[in-house]
């Protein structure tokens, strides 16, 4: 399979702009942390202090997330550059179906963060400055089956991105063809 990019992207903008590769690194960065923070908690007890705290701050940075992709997405349907597919094919596809894959599971995680902690009785607060109402009455079965499943995602969502990042790599290194640089400040 043709592993072809040059011609595409000659006549291309050889980059994605700066605020599309701006958000492309903090959403990946905050995906990171979100997973890091709750494989921490895992060490603390039940109910001590640092795990609570350590919860916390997943919800907070969880809601900036959120506020995050929706920019993202506006940004990506309006003013943001789109550069034509980076490969043609069988290759393409994969790589355009990963990253709808991504944008889907990030928006669907969001919303099943969001929810499994306004089903439970505790308050989404952001930093301890203020607290998100619930929309909805509290239900806790219902709240352990929505993490149950944010926990299964947010597994499927990190395996995903050390794919696509390995994609990333290997377009740098073994096939040089200038990809990875559409994605990287000057
Ligand atoms: C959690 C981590 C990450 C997520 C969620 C993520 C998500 C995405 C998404 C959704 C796109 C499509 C952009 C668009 O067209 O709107 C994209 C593009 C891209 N990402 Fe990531 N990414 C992550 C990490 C990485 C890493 C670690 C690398 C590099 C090693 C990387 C390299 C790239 C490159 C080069 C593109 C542009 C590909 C192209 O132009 O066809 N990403 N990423
Ligand atoms: C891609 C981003 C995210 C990843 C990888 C992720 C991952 C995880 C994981 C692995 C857990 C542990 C589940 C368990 O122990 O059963 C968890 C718990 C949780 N997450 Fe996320 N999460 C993400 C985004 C969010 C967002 C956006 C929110 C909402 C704002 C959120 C809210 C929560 C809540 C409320 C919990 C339960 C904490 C508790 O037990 O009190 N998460 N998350």
């Amino acid at each position: 399979m043709a592993v072809t990019t040059a011609t595409s992207m000659q006549s291309a903008p050889i980059r994605y702009d700066r605020v599309s590769i701006a958000l492309h690194w903090f959403v990946a960065a905050l995906v990171l942390g979100l997973w890091l923070l709750a494989q921490v908690w895992d060490f603390f007890p039940k109910h001590s202090a640092g795990r609570v705290a350590l919860q916390s701050l997943h919800v907070s940075f969880g809601l900036v997330l959120a506020a995050t992709l929706v920019v993202r997405i506006v940004w990506r349907a309006s003013l943001g550059r789109r550069l034509p597919p980076a490969n043609s094919g069988l290759l393409g596809f994969a790589a355009r179906a990963m990253h709808l894959g991504l944008y889907i599971l990030l928006g669907v995680q969001v919303l099943l963060g969001l929810f499994s902690r306004w089903l439970s009785t505790e308050a989404l607060s952001f930093f301890w400055l203020f607290s998100i109402p619930s929309p909805v009455m509290p239900n806790k079965a219902l709240a352990d089956t929505l993490l149950e499943i944010h926990d299964t995602i947010g597994t499927t969502i990190v395996i995903l991105a050390a794919l696509h990042a390995a994609a990333g790599l290997l377009h740098h290194f073994i096939w040089r063809d200038g990809v990875l640089e559409r994605m990287l400040f000057r």
